[in-house]
């Protein structure tokens, strides 16, 4: 019984070798290999293959990335546990990620991006941390890795999650019912939210109506959730002052697509944060030894709620 790799050669290499390392009873295929596959036990992959039922004997599949909404969850055999990757590269990745663009946010670094496509030289004013309150949508385990990072800058902190959560130094708001207080008093607002069919254009214009004049967006969930044109609206009407995004729908956006040139608008190609091999070899490693041990692997996804 074995498990199966199914991504690029480069990080194969990096797992095969730590697997080997850590768990040499278990044999390791490649998805170049040919391979019988009533041998493959676990699963690693970013999509899930058309033919996945072909693995008779699959007991987990794990996401390559911190997210599952790419797989067709239709597909998958209901006995087959589902797992999204958690590993220490994809949080610290994210921790800076959120500090670098929350600041560059507060700092008004976009603004000056473009006073100097203009050559213009000139301060502008920008509170202090201590009135600039960040609002994250979502609150799972990347949201609380960037909230711990953000607390030395003395920012207002709150979060708003589906079901209730408590962190300290956190205002925690919880449910459709408190979404709109949340949001009122957010001036930087950080999506993180996993996309699900609750989630799909939830930033759209009524979210944006909530939001104090001139907020900022910082969006490192998934393009999907965000009604473009209903931001562009935001930004060009003033209730928005500046966007960060890291993700769009498509990606990429296609050339001359307006968020491209926007002023106000800078985007980065979903780069936020990436797996890196080898933690993350290490945290596949640990999840199949609690699988192994009859415990739950870390990240399982319930999927009924889809993360
Ligand atoms: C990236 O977005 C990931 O899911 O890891």
């Amino acid at each position: 019984m074995g498990f199966l790799f199914n991504s690029d050669a480069a990080r194969g290499a990096v797992f095969r070798q730590i697997f080997a390392r850590e768990l040499p009873d278990l044999e390791f295929y490649h998805c170049s290999e040919n391979i019988d596959s009533d041998k493959v036990r676990y699963l690693l992959t970013w999509n899930v293959p058309d033919d996945v039922s072909r693995y008779r004997n699959l007991e987990v599949l794990f996401s390559i990335g911190a997210g599952v909404d790419q797989f067709k969850p239709e597909i998958i055999p209901d006995h087959v546990k589902v797992v999204r990757m958690v590993e220490d590269g994809i949080i610290r990745m994210m921790q800076e990620y959120v500090v670098l663009g929350v600041l560059a946010l507060h700092r008004e670094m976009l603004a000056y991006r473009e006073q100097q496509r203009r050559a213009m030289w000139q301060a502008l004013t920008s509170p202090q941390t201590a009135e600039r309150r960040v609002g994250f949508l979502g609150l799972g385990m990347l949201a609380h890795a960037a909230i711990d990072r953000l607390k030395p800058f003395g920012f207002p902190l709150a979060a708003w999650s589906r079901s209730k959560k408590l962190v300290e130094g956190v205002t925690c708001f919880h449910g459709e019912d408190q979404l709109a207080g949340f949001l009122m008093e957010t001036d930087i607002l950080v999506c993180l939210l996993p996309l699900t069919e609750q989630t799909r254009g939830i930033l759209n214009a009524r979210l944006f109506s909530f939001l104090p004049t001139g907020a900022r967006l910082l969006h490192v969930g998934r393009g999907p959730q965000l009604d473009q044109a209903a931001l562009i609206e935001a930004l060009d009407g003033g209730r928005l002052a500046a966007a960060i995004l890291d993700v769009t729908e498509p990606e990429p956006l296609p050339q001359g697509h307006a968020l491209w040139s926007h002023p106000k608008v800078m985007i980065t190609p979903h780069i936020a944060s990436v797996t890196q091999p080898h933690t993350a070899a290490l945290s596949v490693i640990e999840n199949i030894r609690r699988h192994r041990a009859g415990k739950s692997p870390i990240g399982l996804v319930d999927r009924t709620r889809g993360y």
